[in-house]
């Protein structure tokens, strides 16, 4: 794999393991906390660096469909991470249920998102 991709995959794995560590700690812990934000939020920042490695690498914007739902997930990672500021914030019970429902389907489209980056990956180093 060339360097910058390599790299890139390996930032995407680190946003992979905050941002699955933050949303599952709130589901069974059943409360939004400070740290979930700050794990989540790093998560965020990490996943813009490898996104911009992956520019980097490309040397464009390309529009396959990876790079679509690469673009989409990352947009919805960051309202999801507002939405988590907001939640905590605002500390309204309703908003709290929501959240936890909608918190799972976001991280899968973005789980998604990730699987299809690994097979596109890989073909480059098949
Ligand atoms: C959720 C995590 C991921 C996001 C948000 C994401 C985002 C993106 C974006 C926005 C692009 C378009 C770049 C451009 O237009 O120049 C892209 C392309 C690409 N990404 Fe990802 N990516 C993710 C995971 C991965 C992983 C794990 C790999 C594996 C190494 C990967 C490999 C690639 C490759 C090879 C391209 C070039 C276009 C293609 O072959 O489809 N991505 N990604």
């Amino acid at each position: 794999m060339p360097p910058l991709l390599l790299y890139a995959f390996i930032l995407f794995t680190v946003a992979l393991v905050l941002y699955t560590v933050s949303v599952w700690s709130e589901r069974y812990q059943k409360r939004l906390k400070v740290w979930h934000l700050v794990v989540f939020g790093l998560g965020v920042v990490i996943d813009m660096a490898a996104t911009w490695l992956t520019i980097e690498f490309v040397g464009a914007v390309v529009f396959t469909p990876h790079a679509i739902f690469g673009f989409t997930s990352l947009f919805l990672m960051a309202l999801h991470f507002v939405w988590a500021v907001a939640v905590y914030i605002g500390d309204r019970d309703a908003g709290k249920r929501q959240f936890h429902r909608f918190s799972i389907l976001v991280w899968s489209i973005w789980l998604l998102s990730y699987t299809t980056g690994l097979v596109s990956g890989m073909q480059r180093i098949i």
